[in-house]
């Protein structure tokens, strides 16, 4: 299975992405945790992983693959943009993944330098590797970029099942309408996790689409001293039910 983790920044995407990848792994299941966010750094250090090269440099980094995109569209839909062949993770050169048995983090691309140009590679690429990963059993776990940019350029459409990470905030509750509205339209079903709960769970979950919540997660300290310190996030309780759900439905 492939789940594509989203939500408003801040929500706790990758935080509950290395949580679930823990709850999985401690249950025996194959893990790939794919780092598609550019922008943030810390997911790695939430697994326990040391940091991983850019798939991207696999494949002439942000500018070979900037001028395959351009070359793209310039073509004006008279080429197809095909970056990666089918291939399942045995593929993918060792040095550019980190992670034992268990767990395993790929990172597409990240932004390293003042003025380097826009996203757009590593948003194209993102797309294809999540479309051409063979799951082969696994479970993929794919951490995004805040907001909706990504289903702009499509990294859902190979994904089966869009999960939403709900902090309890206006913004957060707005966006799961959204997401849901543009689950609908590709036909991905939709769950969301609420995070960073207090007593104020079955408040929030009144305010979004109560049949979609899977389960929530509540304000922990010891994650909140992981996140902190950069270490990795602690097993937690509550995400035994939420993985059930995920694996089950
Ligand atoms: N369940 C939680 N318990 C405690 N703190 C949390 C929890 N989830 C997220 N956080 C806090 O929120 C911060 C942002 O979370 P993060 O996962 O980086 O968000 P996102 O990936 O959506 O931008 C973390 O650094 C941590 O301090
Ligand atoms: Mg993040």
């Amino acid at each position: 299975m492939k789940f594509v983790i989203c939500g408003k920044g801040g929500s706790g995407k990758s935080t509950v992405s290395a949580l679930i990848a823990r709850e999985m792994a401690s249950r025996g299941e194959k893990v790939l945790v794919v780092d598609t966010d550019e922008s943030n750094f810390g997911l790695y250090k939430q697994l326990g992983l040391p940091q991983p090269r850019d798939f991207m440099d696999s494949l002439g980094g942000k500018k070979g693959l900037g001028e395959r995109l351009m070359k793209f569209m310039r073509s004006e839909g008279k080429e197809k943009l095909s970056i990666l062949q089918e291939f399942s993770i045995d593929d993918i050169p060792q040095e550019l993944i980190v992670g034992e048995d268990g767990i395993k983090l790929v990172a597409i691309g990240k932004i390293h330098d003042y003025g380097e140009g826009c996203a757009c590679p590593m948003g194209a690429l993102a797309r294809e590797f999540i479309e051409k990963l063979k799951a082969d059993g696994m479970q993929v776990i794919v951490d995004t970029d805040a907001g909706i940019e990504h289903f702009g350029r499509g990294v859902e459409a190979g994904s089966d099942r869009i999960v939403v990470v709900i902090d309890p905030s206006f913004e957060s509750v707005q966006l799961s309408e959204k997401i849901s509205e543009m689950g609908a339209k590709i036909n991905k079903p939709v769950c969301f996790i609420l995070n960073r709960m207090n007593e104020d769970a079955a408040e929030l979950s009144s305010l979004v689409d109560g049949k979609k919540v899977i389960g929530s997660v509540p304000f922990d300290r010891d994650v909140f001293q992981a996140c902190l310190k950069g270490s990795q996030v602690p097993q937690l309780a509550e995400m035994k039910e939420i993985v059930d759900r995920l694996l089950a439905e």
